[in-house]
Parts: C-alpha cells; sequence; structure tokens
C-alpha cells in the first residue's frame, strides 16, 4: 500500500470545502496510513469531529486547552508524530498566521512546531485567493519550503466562477503519495521551454523585437525542474536568472532560435513555446551602422513559424504546447493555431489587459487541448500559472 506505515496530521480549517477533506480521510486510510486529524473552530461549523473520529479511528482534537482531557504539550506532541502535516482545506486566514508566524490556536502553534513538511491545499473565494497579501503570504511560505496544491478554476460555493476551488481529494492524495514516494511527477522526462523575445538585428545598433519579459516561460522552465523533469530553456536575451537546475540555452534571432530547437527536439517528450517570436526580420543585416534608416531603407523577410515547423517533426509520445497572443481573446483564432501548429495544447492570454501586462507577474489565460474541455485559468502568479499549465500537460500525458 503506497502510504503503508506514514503518519499523516491533517488539519481542517472553516472552509466549505471542508467536507473534501472526509474523502481525504478514507483515501490515506485506505493506502495503508494512520491519519489524526486536527480541526480548527470554525472547520467545526462545516464537518464534525464525530465523522472525522469515525473515518480516521483516532480522536480529533480541536482545542488548545481542552478541560475533559490532559493535553500538556499535545502540540508538541502532534508536530514529533507527523511524518507530513497536510492542511486541506486551507483558509487564506491560516496561510496568513502560518507565514507570519503566528500561533493561536491548535493548528497553527503544532505547524509552528513542525519538524515534518508541510502540505497547504487552499481553497477560497477568488478575489480573497487574489488578494496581494494572500499572494505575498503563499510566496513568502513557498520560499520556505512549505508545499502548496494550487486552487482549480469552477464554480465556488458564493456562486461565482473563478480561481479557489479546492483541488479534487484524489489529486491531493496523489501529490501525496508522490510525496513519500520520493517520485517527482516529471523525472525521466526531457522538456525544451523557449522563452523572451527574439531580436532581429538591422545593424549593429538596431534591431527588432517585442516587449516579451520571458517571466511565463521561465516559471514554467522552473516548474517543470522542481518536478524532476530535464528541463533545456532556450531563451532570448532577457534580465532573468536562469532557474535553479535549467540549463539555459541563449539565442538571438528566430533563426538562431530554429536551429537550437531543431538539434534539441527530437530527444524531448515536452515542448513548450512560450518565447514570443519576431515575426520579422530585416532582409539584410547592415554590418555598417546605417545613417537615419527610413522603414523604406529596411526591407522585411518573413521568419519561418519555428512551431508549425517542428510540429511537422512531432512523434506520437511527443507533446507540443504552444501560447497564442490574441489582444481580441479571439478563440477561433487560437483553436487554428492549435491544428495549423499540431499542438496538443494551446494557452490563449492576452496581455493587453489590465492587470496582466506585459512584463508583469502576473496572467491570466484559457487553455485548449487538442481533446477536452477548455481550462480557465484567472488572474494568478506566472509561477501558479506555470504549476497549473504543467498539471495540464500531466494530464494529457495519462
Ligand atoms: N511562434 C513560432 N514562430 C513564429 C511565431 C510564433 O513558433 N514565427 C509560436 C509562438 O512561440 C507561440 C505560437 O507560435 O507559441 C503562437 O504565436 P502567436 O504570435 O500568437 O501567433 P502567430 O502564429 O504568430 O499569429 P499572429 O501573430 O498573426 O496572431
Amino acid at each position: 500500500m503506497p502510504l503503508s506505515g506514514k503518519k499523516i496530521l491533517l488539519g481542517i480549517t472553516g472552509c466549505i470545502a471542508a467536507y473534501k477533506a472526509c474523502y481525504l480521510v478514507r483515501y490515506f486510510k485506505k493506502a495503508g496510513a494512520e491519519v489524526k486529524v486536527v480541526l480548527t473552530q470554525s472547520a467545526t461549523k462545516f464537518v464534525t469531529v464525530t465523522t472525522l473520529e469515525t473515518l480516521s479511528d483516532n480522536p480529533v482534537a480541536v482545542e488548545m486547552f481542552p478541560v475533559d482531557r490532559f493535553v500538556a504539550t499535545h502540540h508538541i506532541s502532534y508536530a514529533e508524530w507527523a511524518d507530513l502535516i497536510v492542511i486541506a482545506p486551507a483558509t487564506g486566514n491560516i496561510i496568513g498566521k502560518i507565514a507570519n508566524g503566528i500561533g493561536d490556536d491548535l493548528l497553527t502553534t503544532i505547524v509552528m512546531a513542525k519538524q515534518s513538511d508541510v502540505m497547504i491545499a487552499t481553497a477560497m473565494n477568488t478575489e480573497m485567493f487574489n488578494n496581494p497579501l494572500v499572494q505575498e503570504n503563499i510566496a513568502k511560505l513557498q520560499k520556505l519550503g512549505y508545499i502548496f496544491v494550487m486552487p482549480g478554476s469552477g464554480e465556488l460555493a458564493c456562486h461565482t466562477v473563478g480561481v479557489g476551488r479546492l483541488e479534487e481529494p484524489e489529486n491531493i492524495y496523489q501529490r501525496v503519495v508522490e510525496y513519500f514516494s520520493g517520485a517527482k511527477s516529471l523525472s525521466g522526462k526531457r522538456v525544451i521551454v523557449t522563452a523572451g523575445p527574439t531580436i532581429e538585428r538591422i545593424d549593429p545598433v538596431r534591431y527588432i523585437s517585442n516587449f516579451s519579459s520571458g517571466k511565463m516561460g521561465y516559471a514554467l522552465a522552473q516548474e517543470a525542474a522542481i518536478r524532476g523533469a530535464d528541463v533545456t530553456l532556450i531563451s532570448g536575451p532577457t534580465a532573468l536568472d536562469t532557474p535553479v537546475g535549467v540549463k539555459r540555452i541563449g539565442i538571438e534571432s528566430a533563426q538562431e532560435l530554429l536551429e537550437a530547437l531543431k538539434s534539441a527536439y527530437s530527444s524531448c517528450d515536452i515542448l513548450i513555446m512560450a518565447a514570443a517570436v519576431a515575426d520579422y526580420r530585416p532582409a539584410k543585416y547592415s554590418k555598417k551602422k546605417l545613417s537615419h534608416p527610413t522603414p523604406d531603407k529596411i526591407e522585411l523577410a518573413a521568419n519561418a513559424d519555428i512551431l508549425a515547423e517542428i510540429g511537422k517533426m512531432k512523434k506520437a509520445s511527443q507533446t507540443n504546447v504552444g501560447f497564442a497572443l490574441e489582444v481580441d481573446s479571439n478563440v477561433d483564432n487560437a483553436l487554428k493555431k492549435l491544428k495549423a501548429k499540431n499542438l496538443d495544447m494551446i494557452v490563449m492570454n492576452n496581455p493587453t489587459l489590465p492587470g496582466i501586462e506585459f512584463g508583469g507577474d502576473y496572467n491570466a489565460a484559457t487553455l485548449f487541448a487538442a481533446k477536452g474541455k477548455p481550462v480557465t485559468l484567472d488572474r494568478m502568479t506566472k509561477a501558479q500559472m506555470a504549476a497549473r499549465i504543467i498539471d495540464a500537460i500531466e494530464r494529457l500525458k495519462r
């Protein structure tokens, strides 16, 4: 059994998705784990102690100082006992408390005394999730090694549609199994990510390019590396540091990108083409600086459609993902590109919308796969979006 002998402390906080945590206890138990549950006071408004004691076969704790039981330092004993602490669902409130070192109830004090990793599966309303303070707290905890299972999109309890839904219990369970097996979801896979702009030289001092910062592609490369992939990042000029554990190949022009990709592509499993390729280049490069080059003096030649070219080389085992930058959010255009470039998935985004401008840290997108329903990803950080895009690619691969 995949979790045989593992001791999991499950913290449940006050959120309507708390009922899904009951399924999680069953999955953990069926997989052989021993489970102890701690509820916050608010969680008891959504699920009962009796339900969780029955499912977990263990007493459930809520109070820091229960009147009827000798507990002494039970926050420390729980922290020592656990091989992994899972908090699902985790509200913005508990994330804020943990991120700021607050221990004002049993669950937060256990986390403060933790001796194991902590996996946090978030669930909240979209506006709450997108609140910069919540995002800052998540980023702070991620830097400290807390593992996040990000929320999905869909209809929320408040009848709005957006990001915030707790990830399905079977997927949280899967993440826990992967955690204990040490198997990373992309280990053994070769991933190529292209990122940044291409620049097309006119003369020694001028070029044609675009405003791509490369941040989305770099976040994808980082996420793939975290998941154990062997990642090659083929990047145009950017101001970004190479992500940890990633091999970076620097290119300048679309032609160089095509050459680099042609030589690396055949051995890769997944290609994610996030580079903003210039569609045209000056037909002739002038070695000598031109004097006042007027547009009529710069003859342009079309660059190859790199993704379409590579699409012709694609084998059945390979997965190609492209981006479609659609300023009118034109779904038909994105779907045409999906087909024309022989892609498995296309990420449609529109960086002219407020809040997700070029060069920023946020993005919003819709994922269209060659098969299956589109997935809407509301505004979130590029790191979070990278995780969601790679989740979708992994689902395609499965
Ligand atoms: N792309 C490419 N080669 C090009 C242009 C784009 O490989 N010469 C890739 C991009 O990296 C992206 C996808 O194709 O993954 C779609 O790019 P986009 O600029 O949105 O579409 P285009 O096909 O260039 O069409 P248009 O700009 O006319 O919308």
